[in-house]
């Protein structure tokens, strides 16, 4: 990885807005807690984190409520995701979450951030030979 493209600012502001909410994750099942910032084309980031349920597979990762946060307020256009956790025991995004991200944000790129390592990837890496529906793929 260029260690430039992590000291740039910019990343700096991301990870540190998704770190903002970290302690508002609600992971009492799994103890991992995850939060995360998707910076959009307006200029704007939202946030978002982790959201366990007493019905496991309720649960929301921080991925997804922080993209989600994003479109219900209407963004269209996705630049970047920072996702932050404590725990060293979590790399990199979940499949579910591969898949949300490519349907809005093929092209945006994602720096993943725990205690131990940093690494950032294009959502296009993560899920290649994504499936789709749509008709601008
Ligand atoms: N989790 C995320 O929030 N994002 C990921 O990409 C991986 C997993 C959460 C979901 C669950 O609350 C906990 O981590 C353990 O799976």
């Amino acid at each position: 990885m260029d260690t430039m493209e992590l000291r740039n600012p910019d990343w700096d502001v991301l990870l540190k807005a998704a770190q903002s909410v970290l302690d508002n994750a609600y992971a009492p099942y799994s103890g991992i807690r995850v939060a995360a910032a998707v910076m959009t084309g307006s200029g704007q980031s939202y946030t978002g984190c982790n959201i366990e349920n007493s019905s496991f597979s309720l649960t929301i990762c921080a991925e997804r409520s922080a993209l989600f946060h994003a479109l219900a307020h209407g963004e269209k256009k996705f630049l970047a995701m920072a996702v932050v956790t404590d725990s060293e025991r979590v790399t990199s995004p979940c499949g579910s979450c591969r898949q949300v991200l490519a349907e809005f944000a093929i092209e945006m790129t994602v720096i993943f951030s725990n205690p131990q390592e940093t690494k950032l990837f294009t959502v296009a890496q993560l899920l290649p030979h994504t499936f789709t529906l749509k008709h601008d793929a």
